[in-house]
């Protein structure tokens, strides 16, 4: 079977045999809201990275197959060490998580003497293992508000950073890390998409510049924008985030228009996983993530936290 299965009959029975094997394995997949919309359609639970992590620590099954990027299926391992995760294709990482290892965060850390360390959530198990709290795009403020302390490192993401220490009264110091797609667009993007649709609405991640977010309605996470045209009387939505997110709003919001801020907001990493690769790892029970206990049980503690605080 072609990995890169395109015509609506053979996903149709790609999704079926995926909904067979996860019974089989007592197992649920969860997908993130980037992923491609087949893996999102077959999968039991689409959201954002504080979602996932959190419905990752609740769940009964015995695997939990993650659909997104490395960094979520080690969060999940660390929250469920007796369960099996699944990352259905290796090659699934995130180029900001990499911006970002141990032996620099702990240099950093010497450096400021004494300062909690916020560690967004897209970073390495060995980076959370020396960080007092992880956030997501979610639920930053919230977390940084939570210290008790009037300095606060924010790594790896420097454009999440900026987004929070405006709204917070503490000293934030940044992590030179960021998105390269969020990072990519630019306000002239906005204002071009805002010239061909003077009505519509600009929704943008926290993952962009300041100068983008500037020009934004709101700044969401993923699932907050899913959310938003709900009580929005807006029809035409400018969408600042990964291309992935189209499909939930369209999905959601069927009289709705979504359009993309740019068309380079695309994550190859999100789009790697196929039905395909779905299927050959649950039959084989490949593609295990597992955290080991000497990074786990350190970076624990900082990942619960983070389920902690949600709206
Ligand atoms: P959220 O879904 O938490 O907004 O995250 C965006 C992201 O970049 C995930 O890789
Ligand atoms: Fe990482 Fe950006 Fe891709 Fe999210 S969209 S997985 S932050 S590279």
């Amino acid at each position: 079977m072609d990995a890169k299965a395109t015509h609506p009959q053979d996903l149709a029975r790609l999704a079926k045999r995926v909904r067979q094997l996860l019974k089989d394995r007592n197992a649920i997949m969860l997908a993130h809201n980037y992923q491609p919309p087949e893996i999102q359609d077959v999968a039991d639970m689409c959201g954002d990275s504080l979602e996932l992590s959190i419905k990752a620590s609740q769940t009964n099954a015995e695997v939990i197959v993650f659909a997104g990027v490395h960094f979520m299926a080690e969060t999940a391992s660390i929250l469920s060490p007796e369960k099996t995760v699944i990352l259905p294709n290796k090659n699934a990482g995130c180029p900001m998580a990499d911006m970002i290892n141990p032996q620099s965060l702990a240099q950093r850390k010497a450096q400021l003497p004494g300062v909690p360390v916020v560690t967004y959530v897209n970073s390495p198990a060995a980076v959370k293992a020396l960080t007092d709290v992880c956030c997501t795009s979610a639920n930053v403020v919230k977390v940084i508000n939570s210290l008790d302390a009037n300095e606060v490192l924010m790594a790896p993401d420097k454009n999440l950073a900026l987004f929070a220490a405006r709204q917070t009264t503490k000293k934030i110091h940044t992590w030179e890390g960021c998105c390269p797609y969020h990072d990519a667009l630019t306000p002239r993007d906005i204002l071009a998409a805002k010239e061909k649709y003077p009505a519509a609405i600009v929704m943008a991640h926290p993952e962009c510049r300041p100068e983008v977010i500037d020009l934004a309605d709101a700044a969401l996470s993923t699932s907050g924008m899913l959310a938003y045209p709900d009580k929005s009387d807006a029809e035409i939505f400018i969408v600042g985030t990964e291309v992935g997110i189209l499909h939930p709003l369209r999905k959601r919001h069927p009289n709705k228009t979504f359009i993309p801020a740019s068309e380079n907001l695309y994550c190859k990493d999100m789009k790697r996983i196929t039905l395909q690769d779905v299927i050959n790892s649950l039959e084989n029970m490949t593609g295990v993530v597992k955290v080991p206990e000497e990074i786990r049980i350190p970076a624990l503690s900082a990942v619960e936290k983070m389920t902690r605080y949600v709206s």
